[in-house]
């Protein structure tokens, strides 16, 4: 896979030499090119924003630094042979980036990354580039960062782990949070290693057991009691034909009840049904 990453700041993006990145790049599984957008800047302070149209606080990123800069990207790219280039734009008004999109760029040959700062990049940017191939407007989250470099990392990492070969056990992402499958849309539960007891702590019996099944039904009861803990909403989504009976025994002992669709809603305390 390619990467690009169009940036002030080419530094920020150091991260990317280091760990599971790093060792995909050494390897040849990631193939890097980290730009600085004031390349593409004529006058004597690089100016790469300006006031935004209509007023208001902050600036706009300019769009002719913008425009030269993935021009020249993208020739560079189809000059090495690569093919199919996406545009990744970070920006908290993008779609969220889950698990599932993670997926569909890691089976994207050639990503290219435009971090921003400031109040973002002039809107025609992406209209323009939006002409020539597919643009993935991305939100790592509910809230505001100073610029999208970061984003670009938290991307990189869940995108390059996919990546076949990347992860030295290929089973690894296979019980991840999130990772489609019989799993899907739970929470991965607790896990533990040696040694068998720390400061009085004992790790679950179960887990010493030998027994396969006791130990696959202990994991999923753990991920539903995670997940209706910290990410409800995750339970109300599930379709309830994935849940066994089991499941359903485990969902009422911690206060969940199916509603008539058959969707499982969470019993408010206190409320008599
Ligand atoms: C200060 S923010 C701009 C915020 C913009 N005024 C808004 O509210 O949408 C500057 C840049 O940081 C990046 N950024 C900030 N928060 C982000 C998030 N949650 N996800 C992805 N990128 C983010 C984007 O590249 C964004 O253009």
């Amino acid at each position: 896979m390619r990467l690009d990453v169009v940036t002030i700041f080419p530094e920020y993006l150091e991260p990317l030499n280091v760990s599971l990145v790093g060792k995909a790049r050494a390897r040849g599984q990631l193939d890097v090119h980290v730009h600085d957008l004031r390349q593409w800047t004529y006058d004597r302070h690089n100016t790469v924003d300006d006031t935004p149209y209509g007023g208001g606080p902050g600036m706009v990123m300019k769009t002719e630094p913008w425009g030269e800069a993935l021009d020249q990207t993208l020739a560079d790219g189809y000059d090495a042979g690569a093919q199919g280039p996406v545009l990744v734009v970070p920006t908290p008004s993008g779609r969220p980036f889950t698990q599932e999109l993670a997926v569909e760029l890691s089976e994207r040959p050639w990503l290219i990354f435009t971090p921003a700062r400031y109040e973002g990049i002039d809107r025609r940017v992406m209209d323009e580039y939006a002409t020539r191939m597919p643009v993935y407007e991305v939100s790592i989250g509910d809230y505001v960062l100073a610029g999208g470099e970061a984003a670009v990392l938290v991307i990189t990492e869940a995108v390059a782990r996919l990546l076949p070969g990347v992860l030295g056990n290929a089973e690894s992402h296979r019980d991840d949070s999130f990772a489609p499958g019989a799993m899907a849309n739970l929470l991965e539960g607790p896990v533990y290693t040696k040694p068998p007891v720390w400061r009085g702590h004992a790790i679950p019996e179960v887990l010493v057991s030998g027994h396969h099944g006791k130990i696959a039904r202990w994991r999923r009861d753990e991920a539903f009691r995670r997940t209706a803990a910290n990410r409800p909403d995750l339970i109300e989504r599930c379709d309830p034909a994935a849940f066994d009976k089991k499941d359903r025994e485990t969902l009422s002992i911690l206060g969940w009840a199916p509603e008539p669709g058959g969707r499982f809603w969470r019993r408010v305390e206190g409320v008599e049904e």
